[in-house]
């Protein structure tokens, strides 16, 4: 049965665990909302997937632009792993994963999520990672190799058809994926289809920009100065699934039992809101392309308020930026 959604306690992803250089975890955040890596908002250059009706079509198009996005997924892997390692234990837990079990990673990108269950699965078990980006595999295989983790296996395929293995998986994960999917309900019964009667699932999703300042506080800024995309909600892209009821219900429609909805409080660090800045304006080539395209005076004014938002978020120096994520749990049901 549908449990209400439940807000757990906020995860410090404590400064330890955040690489030396802190800085880059907050890079990466913003190429995620300014779709340098293909998850997040653009202003215009990142084309919707909207513009494909055909679900082949925008499974092509998708696949491209991650293809294009792999190189900056590659270089701030670390950053990445470590911003969304909070996200990452909570779906293991929530599966129980454990030694000899089989898992499915759909949408695995580098293979962060797959990399990680594969510790827990160890060698008696198997985990195979699915992406339509052969680019992004590269980097996954690489760093199961460089692992030695012989029981993880990637694969090129798309997640909402994969058919393989078919009710053999104990275990399908989705860490910021199954919104890319051309049909959500479709994708996920078809995901559905894969799992052990006893089976778990667990997939994370981005929550509402306005209730995750991570994603606010760069459109805010440019708001007023830079025409607004026309981002339909309905259509595959990383907040496709925020906001309450819309994972909960996905879930619901493709049969899943058990489905339980939570949200995850994430930070994205930096050493100081100039480095906030500067990471904003030189690493994500969107919005310095959006702000190159203003008077020096409105980009004073886009500054300021990206300084004044930042400020907010920021104690002793050190700048902590809220972002949050859902993650639901579920079974397959009969
Ligand atoms: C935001 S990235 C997340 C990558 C990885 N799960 C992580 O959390 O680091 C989204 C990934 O989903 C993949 N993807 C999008 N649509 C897909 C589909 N229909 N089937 C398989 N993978 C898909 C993209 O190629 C991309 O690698």
């Amino acid at each position: 049965m549908a449990q209400p959604l439940r807000f757990v306690a906020l995860r410090f992803v404590a400064l330890e665990v955040v690489p030396l250089r802190v800085e880059p975890a907050v890079f990466v955040l913003f190429d995620f909302a300014f779709g340098i890596i293909p998850g997040g908002f653009s202003f215009g250059d990142y084309p919707m997937p909207t513009q494909q009706t055909d679900t082949d079509g925008i499974r092509n198009q998708m696949g491209e632009e991650w293809n294009a996005a792999a190189n900056g997924w590659t270089k701030w892997e670390p950053s990445l792993s470590n911003f969304l390692w909070p996200v990452s234990q909570q779906i293991i837990a929530n599966v129980r994963l454990a030694p000899g079990m089989c898992v499915l990673d759909v949408g695995t990108g580098t293979g962060d999520l797959a990399l990680q269950a594969a510790y827990h699965a160890t060698d008696q078990g198997s985990v195979l990672g699915i992406d339509l980006s052969s680019n992004m595999l590269v980097t996954a295989r690489n760093r199961a190799k460089a692992l030695g983790l012989k029981q993880v296996q990637f694969k090129e395929a798309a997640g909402d058809q994969f058919a393989e293995r078919g009710a053999g998986f104990d275990v399908v994960l989705g860490r910021f994926s199954i919104m890319f999917f051309p049909d959500v309900v479709a994708g996920l019964r078809q995901l559905r289809s894969l799992v052990k009667a006893d089976g778990r699932v667990c997939f994370a999703v981005w929550d509402s920009h306005t209730v995750n300042p991570a994603f606010a506080i760069p459109l805010a800024a440019l708001r007023p100065f830079v025409e607004a995309p026309n981002v339909d909600e309905n259509a595959p892209g990383p907040l496709r699934l925020a906001g309450e009821g819309k994972l909960l219900g996905a879930l619901e429609q493709a049969e899943f039992t058990d489905i339980r909805v939570e949200a995850i409080e994430l930070y994205q660090f930096a050493a100081s809101i100039e480095a906030y800045w500067v990471m904003l304006s030189d690493v994500s080539s969107s919005f310095r392309k959006q702000l190159q395209g203003l008077s020096e005076a409105d980009q004073d004014k886009v500054k300021g308020a990206v300084f004044d938002a930042v400020a907010e978020w920021t104690v002793d120096g050190v700048v902590r930026v809220p972002a949050r994520a859902l993650v639901a749990t579920a079974a397959p049901g009969s």
